[in-house]
């Protein structure tokens, strides 16, 4: 459906527990937040009948986060059950990749089209920090993983970190060259933690990739469901990509909505509030009812985000923006 900005939404990302198995230093307090209880969370029944709802209100494409999606019990029976619902074209997974091993072939048995791994560093120990006490080793051999599956297409998302080494961004970049995977380089955006460890733009991260590989080739169009801008190296079989939220905006564009693992619909990012769908259900709705709500609250979905902090103190106020942290939002 459209938004009142004429927008076309079509992609909902679920973010299906607040749990994870890391604590990167952008995300998470070092102790971890206090878990919400389980019956809080929506079942997996709630999430299938509000992607089937969404169906109806033109979302076709479903990607699944945490926190760390794979922390949750029995996610492929997820993958499956959205995957089955019609009108679902694509469901696909953002994982950090430690448990991606284990669990790699019941997602692709149930029907994941894309995965999406995050790795900041490939230098062992700045892993080990950034993620306070992660080993790079089994997210590698996540993504090893999925690399096996030759029709599953696979990501690694680089998230820009204050102080980082420009070699961290050569080496991951470099994973693109002989592996058919992108390679995405993200702006931090100022939620949670991630204020304090802003890093880099892609300007910069650019002019250092260019001198080291060389002139790449644009992509002018977009390329899967996201707002990452696309070059390819010379020689590399993966593209390299940007996804800049605080510089270089993509609101005009935005064709998302979130649902956090509470249920609660949230039809932008850095907005407070949303549409707690959990409540309705519990409480009985029909479908056309949820469906009523989330229709509102998707055309009701906000022009633009202020991450550039363009925006009055008394406007911000007024705004409602979110205060709560990327695990418990949903990255
Ligand atoms: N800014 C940008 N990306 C973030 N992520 C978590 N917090 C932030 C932030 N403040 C990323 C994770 C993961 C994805 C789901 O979101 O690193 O790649
Ligand atoms: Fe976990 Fe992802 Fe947050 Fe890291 S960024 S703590 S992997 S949810």
């Amino acid at each position: 459906m459209r938004d009142q900005y004429g927008r076309t939404i079509e992609y909902m990302r679920v973010s299906v527990t607040d749990r994870c198995n890391l604590r990167c230093v952008y995300c998470m307090p070092e102790k971890g937040v206090p878990s919400v209880p389980h019956n809080e969370i929506l079942t997996f029944d709630e999430i299938s009948r509000i992607c089937r709802i969404g169906v109806s209100l033109g979302i076709s494409r479903i990607r699944l986060t945490g926190g760390e999606p794979l922390v949750r019990k029995n996610l492929p029976e997820l993958v499956g059950m959205i995957r089955r619902t019609p009108g679902v074209e694509q469901v696909s997974l953002t994982t950090n990749g430690i448990l991606l091993k284990d669990n790699i072939n019941e997602l692709v048995s149930n029907g994941v089209k894309s995965v999406n791994v995050s790795i900041d560093t490939l230098d062992e120990q700045r892993y080990f920090e950034t993620t306070r006490g992660g080993g790079l080793a089994e997210a590698l051999k996540g993504l090893e993983a999925a690399l096996d599956f030759p029709e599953l297409t696979v990501k690694i998302n680089c998230v820009l970190l204050a102080g980082q080494p420009q070699e961290d961004w050569i080496r991951l970049a470099g994973l693109a060259k002989d592996k058919k995977v992108d390679v995405r380089f993200i702006e931090m955006m100022p939620i949670g933690f991630g204020k304090q460890y802003a890093g880099a733009g892609q300007e910069k991260v650019m002019e250092t990739l260019k001198n080291v590989f060389g002139e790449p080739k644009r992509y002018s169009g977009r390329l899967g469901n996201g707002p990452a801008v696309y070059v390819q190296f010379p020689g590399f079989r993966g593209k390299t990509g940007f996804i800049s939220a605080v510089s270089h905006q993509f609101c005009s564009t935005c064709n998302r909505v979130r649902l956090t693992s509470t249920g609660i619909l949230k039809p932008c990012l850095q907005y407070g509030g949303g549409t707690d769908l959990r409540k309705l259900i519990r409480e009985g709705a029909e479908d056309s009812e949820v469906r009523e709500n989330m229709e509102k609250a998707i055309y009701g979905k906000p022009a633009a985000h202020h991450f550039d902090g363009k925006i009055s103190a008394a406007e911000e106020e007024r705004e409602n923006f979110e205060t709560k942290d990327m695990s418990q939002i949903g990255g």
